[in-house]
């Protein structure tokens, strides 16, 4: 018989947990210069797309669905829980083809417009400025305009800024006041155009780098304390080119934000059913999820190449999971069930965020609701919230906080002999000194156990939430609306400075420090 000596006996003691579980040290060091996680990273957009606006938020003031000047109550509601810090509107493709003013004054007398670029509708412009504004006012969100540069005019870019932000004495200020708003909203937040490498108008990177010139110089505040955000159409993905000539061209005083966008897909010309899907599927949109954190380093690269003090933002504003239509819905209107699938992105998504957030200053979730990777669908006067909602929801405790930064060696999410990494981390403290750590598993299979060292943060008393079910392909519907819920976790221990926390397969956990 093979003898074992003390060594290796108290080794495989020692080592055997690990094994079984795949137990991974993860440590979180404290800087006095780490960023800011801005709130803005958990914003949203709503674009002119199928049921998003007409019939997800706005169903009109004479509805039967409890409203607000026409805004569906549920819908305001279940975005106040979240905390809704900014909301991007009216699109997407649809920007750059929308003239606000067809938008204002009475509903009866605006013109129509057909959306060209989602379903060919024929939509009466009874959704408009006034009614956006108001309605983020309510929210207390900041409004995101992405202003017609593909188009439109200069003229007509700089009166809508004009409209909403000049208070008094000039003639876009008066024809708002015409219109039933004495003081002006003061919109901080605009973006140049919608992704001018395509549907904004097919331009090279040199060319629209010179027309944004021309168009952000124009664009004033017309009041001292209400500077303008201008943030340029960005990269499709990898396109590292485009972020190249926007920072090489654009000067640094016209310019505030850059722009990314990268959905999440099994394939782009194949994407399946969002919830009757395989784990190879799975799988492929994770690692494409999970491209964001490469897609940041190098567009980020790029920026510090040219901006190494960090002035300008880098904004991804517009991402999510993006799978076929559901069957039997209007292919031009993009509305898709929610699965843990899209738990898994969304947690995996703002780690990364936070993580980058001393680059990444905003982030918009495409879609808020009933088209894409929503927070909230619809039908008739039901509203559900989506296992994406519960990620947003628990991941409140992360808005305008101190990063915290991480450091550890994921184990691996293994399929067919393809990995990826199995956990993802982010941590942040909050101004009441109070310590929040969010921890996915995108493991289809294993659970993991992680050993967090939180001795030199002072950390005690944690209470931990989890969104997990038993089936990847699980979702909320109109007959079981609350399968999926946030539940109290309690599969974890504070030991002399340790976190041990078990994760189960594909769930999202936040600890809170009380
Ligand atoms: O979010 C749907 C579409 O995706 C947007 O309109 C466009 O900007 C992007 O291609």
């Amino acid at each position: 018989m093979k003898k074992f000596s003390l060594f290796t006996v108290l080794v495989g003691i020692f080592c055997l947990p690990n094994l079984f579980y795949g137990q991974t040290s993860i440590s979180i060091e404290e800087t006095e210069d780490a960023p800011t996680i801005s709130k803005h990273i958990y914003g949203h957009f709503a674009e002119h797309l199928g049921r998003s606006i007409y019939d997800g938020l706005y169903v009109g003031e004479d509805s039967e669905i409890p409203n607000k000047d026409g805004v569906r109550t549920d819908i305001i509601q279940a975005l106040k829980d979240i905390q809704i810090p900014n909301l991007r509107w009216p699109g997407g493709c649809f920007a750059d083809t929308y003239h606000w003013k067809d938008g204002i004054g009475p509903k009866e007398d605006r013109p129509s417009i057909v959306n060209a670029w989602w379903g060919g509708v024929t939509e009466d412009n009874s959704f408009g400025t006034h009614d956006f504004l108001n309605l983020c006012e309510e929210l207390g969100a900041e409004p995101y305009l992405a202003a017609n540069l593909g188009s439109g005019t200069v003229e007509e870019f700089t009166d809508w800024i004009q409209y909403v932000n000049h208070a008094e004495g000039s003639p876009m200020a008066d024809l708002r006041k015409e219109n039933g708003k004495e003081e002006p909203w003061n919109v901080k937040y605009w973006g140049v155009g919608n992704e001018m490498w395509g549907c904004g108008g097919n331009m090279t990177p040199e060319f629209y780098a010179n027309l944004y010139r021309q168009y952000a110089t124009f664009m004033t505040s017309w009041e001292n304390d209400n500077d303008l955000y201008r943030i340029a159409s960005g990269a499709n993905q990898d396109d590292y080119h485009w972020t190249e000539v926007l920072m090489r061209d654009i000067p640094k005083h016209l310019i505030e934000g850059v722009a990314l966008h990268s959905y999440s897909f099994v394939e782009w010309q194949d994407k399946g059913s969002a919830t009757d899907f395989n784990e190879e599927q799975y799988f492929s949109t994770m690692k494409t999820a999970l491209w964001m954190q490469e897609l940041i380093d190098k567009h980020t690269d790029i920026m510090d190449k040219y901006d190494p003090e960090k002035e300008i933002d880098l904004i991804v504003d517009e991402w999510g999971g993006w799978y076929e239509v559901e069957e039997g819905t209007n292919p031009g209107f993009l509305y898709q069930q929610n699965t843990m699938r899209d738990a898994m992105i969304a947690g995996v998504t703002l780690n990364i965020f936070n993580n980058e957030s001393d680059r990444v200053k905003m982030g918009n979730l495409a879609q808020t609701v009933n088209v894409l990777q929503a927070v909230a669908l619809t039908d008739g006067a039901d509203m559900i919230l989506t296992p994406t909602y519960h990620v947003l929801k628990m991941y409140t405790v992360h808005h305008d906080t101190k990063l915290l930064p991480v450091e550890f060696d994921s184990p691996d999410y293994t399929y067919e002999g393809e990995s990826l990494p199995a956990i993802s981390v982010s941590a942040s403290r909050n101004d009441a000194g109070n310590v929040n750590i969010s921890l996915v598993n995108i493991d289809a299979e294993k659970e993991n156990k992680v050993e967090i060292d939180v001795d030199a943060l002072d950390v005690d008393n944690m209470t931990a939430e989890i969104l997990k079910s038993d089936e990847l392909q699980d979702h909320n519907s109109f007959d079981d609306p609350e399968k999926i819920a946030v539940k109290e976790f309690k599969d974890f221990k504070l030991k002399r400075g340790t976190l041990e926390v078990t994760l189960p397969p594909f769930s999202v956990v936040v600890l809170k420090e009380k």
